[in-house]
């Protein structure tokens, strides 16, 4: 107590409101946080929905086009689920499941089920098929595989896979005649509604896992990063701060196998109590005719949404809709000014946090252009620093003493953060090196040990903090994390390609970078370019396909070994400044075919879309 009451001093000190707001917010988060850390028996994200279903049975909790389910009809459809899960044969309360399906509302369903039944869910990204699919799968040890019906292809493409290793696939689907794959939907059907005994789940603890994340990482196929009931209890205390009341209803169009969609949207609407709109997927078109369909009042953001809804034509209704408040992350202070200018009087809470780091920041201000600020509290909860950053060598800059450089006010660094009791780093399911390689040691003082977040940042005189870029090996593009080196990987499996430097270009007009490689042809090879789309077709997800190619007769390499993409970042995809022959992705013939002069224009003028 004496440490809060030393923080109030401290604040009260500080000439600036905005501060002692900010100051107030962040303590009810952590009162929060520890109210429900201490409730007995423990309170997780489950016990918020049911604790909300009794309060508001009839009060819709999620609208999907034309259905809408109140919290009492959320409830008795995961309840039937769960009981049919309890009489499947293959399944057992506890034991993880995987979840492979769009956005709908038996995703949701389907993970309060799971909740019921004590059993880690992980979420796997609907894009990815055959070999990064069985990847993901394999590394939360999952035992059932649960699938939306249109994705019965890519599930049959793994099947054999699966079925050696003895898991129960399940489709939610009324009939299947694929042997090894059961219906599901049919069982759901005649299964009862009655509530599920607590017992079942009182093997969960704050530590267990709830969810499976996936990210690209740095290296490799994506990783699963564990995301635990603790994790869940912290979002709802901070969901808690964004001012969305129960009055409210949220427009969740983000993927919900993100943390964003799953964690922001979902979880918060639970905390809170309002409404889910819930979308299939982002549509710029479609975006406020459905606000104004469905009375949204909060609405959910990456960059690329702000900027292709700036991106459409204007309109004479453009501000004829009830949204006043937009949350999210990446959105730069250009389109965040346009977006302002055009659809109204909104605010824009941008933040900035990772589905596995240990710190975040949420810009109450709504100062354009930043994602949060320093504030001694938070800093004195989730120590973190900016330290200075070698981009050539790829590393920390560190001084005679082997210690990490604090980064200055207006210099861009590395943000690292301390791993504590309360920010934990809890690392990627089966991936000891991976979770190994995102520590940092020896950052302040001998033997300390920090989260590397591989993120750029700049905090300014004012103590505004900004996003810079991204180091390392993934870049983003249409709201996807790709993995240079899963891409890498992919490339030199087919049959013409020897190596391959995989990187993002930037393109005039859009966010994030779309992918490029620049590789080498195997000796006695020709380039085949129509062999080598049906290979990137079939084993990378569209945001994940190297739009450009480069052919080189050598991979160059660093002093280090480190291959060299500075550079060829830079020099980007212009035919005119580059000799070597260029490539570039064609959907239409389904083939890699020159790039040319005539192209180049037509990108860059926005005739051709990326
Ligand atoms: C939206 O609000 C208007 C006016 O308050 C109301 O008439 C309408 O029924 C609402 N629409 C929905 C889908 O709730």
């Amino acid at each position: 107590m004496l440490g809060i009451c030393r923080f109030i001093n401290k604040a009260k000190q500080s000439s600036c409101s905005e501060n002692l707001l900010y100051f107030g917010v962040l303590l009810r988060i952590l009162l929060k946080y520890v109210a429900s850390r201490r409730r007995r028996p423990p309170f997780f994200a489950l016990d918020r929905f049911l604790e909300q279903t009794a309060a508001l049975p009839d009060k819709p909790f999620i609208v999907f086009g034309e259905e809408t389910y109140t919290y009492a009809d959320t409830d008795k459809k995961s309840n039937k689920i769960a009981n049919a899960l309890q009489s499947q044969p293959g399944y057992e309360a506890g034991v993880t499941a995987a979840l492979f399906m769009g956005n709908e509302p038996s995703f949701l369903f389907t993970w309060l089920a799971l909740a019921k039944l004590g059993s880690p869910v992980a979420l796997l990204n609907y894009n990815i098929r055959s070999k990064s699919l069985l990847h993901c799968f394999n590394c939360c040890k999952a035992k059932v595989l649960i699938a939306a019906a249109e994705l019965k292809e890519a599930v049959e493409d793994v099947l054999p896979s699966l079925l050696e290793q003895g898991v129960t696939v399940l489709l939610l689907a009324k009939c299947c005649d694929t042997p090894g794959i059961e219906s599901f939907s049919d069982k759901v059907e005649e299964a009862s509604d009655a509530p599920l005994p607590r017992s079942l789940r009182s093997h969960v603890t704050l530590k267990s896992p709830a969810v499976y994340i996936y990210t690209s990482g740095t290296t490799g196929l994506p990783k699963a990063a564990l995301v635990n009931q603790n994790r869940f209890v912290s979002a709802l205390a901070v969901t808690s701060s964004y001012g969305v009341t129960s009055k409210d209803i949220m427009y969740v169009n983000l993927p919900l196998y993100h943390t964003a969609g799953f964690l922001v949207g979902f979880l918060g609407c639970i905390q809170i109590g309002s409404t889910i709109v819930l979308k299939r997927k982002f549509s710029a078109s479609q975006f406020w005719d459905d606000c104004r369909k469905y009375n949204v009042t909060v609405v959910q953001y990456i960059g690329e949404v702000m900027r292709y809804l700036c991106c459409t034509p204007k309109r004479d209704n453009d501000r004829d809709h009830k949204v006043r408040l937009a949350i999210g992350n990446g959105v730069r202070a250009e389109v965040w000014r346009e977006f302002l200018n055009r659809f109204g009087n909104i605010k824009v809470l941008e933040f900035y946090a990772s589905t596995e780091g240990n710190v975040g920041f949420l810009n109450y201000a709504g100062k354009i252009g930043a994602v949060g600020r320093v504030h001694f509290l938070h800093q004195k909860l989730f120590p973190y620093i900016l330290v200075k950053y070698d981009t050539e060598r790829d590393e920390p800059m560190r001084d005679a003493n082997g210690l990490c450089i604090e980064a200055s006010k207006g210099e861009t660094g590395l943000l690292v953060s301390k791993i504590t009791d309360i920010a934990p780093f809890v690392g990627y399911a089966q991936n000891e090196e991976q979770t190994e390689k995102k520590k940092l040691r020896n950052v302040l003082k001998k033997g300390d040990l920090y989260f590397n977040t591989g993120d750029l940042m700049k905090i300014d005189k004012d103590n505004f903090i900004y996003f810079q870029d991204r180091i390392g090996d993934t870049f983003r593009w249409k709201g996807e994390n790709v993995a240079t080196t899963e891409v890498s990987d992919i490339l030199s499996m087919s049959d013409c390609l020897q190596e391959a430097n995989v990187y993002g270009v930037h393109v005039p007009k859009h966010e994030g970078r779309v992918g490029m490689a620049a590789a080498t042809v195997k000796k006695d090879a020709q380039f085949d370019g129509s062999k080598l789309y049906e290979h990137v077709v079939s084993y990378l997800p569209s945001y994940a396909r190297p739009r450009f190619i480069r052919l080189q007769s050598a991979v160059e390499v660093t002093a280090t070994f480190k291959q060299m993409k500075v550079k060829l970042v830079e020099q980007g995809f212009d035919p005119e400044h580059i000799q070597e022959p260029l490539y570039i992705l064609d959907d239409c013939v389904r083939s890699y075919v020159p790039l040319t002069a005539e192209i180049y224009i037509s990108i860059l003028s926005g005739s051709i879309k990326l």
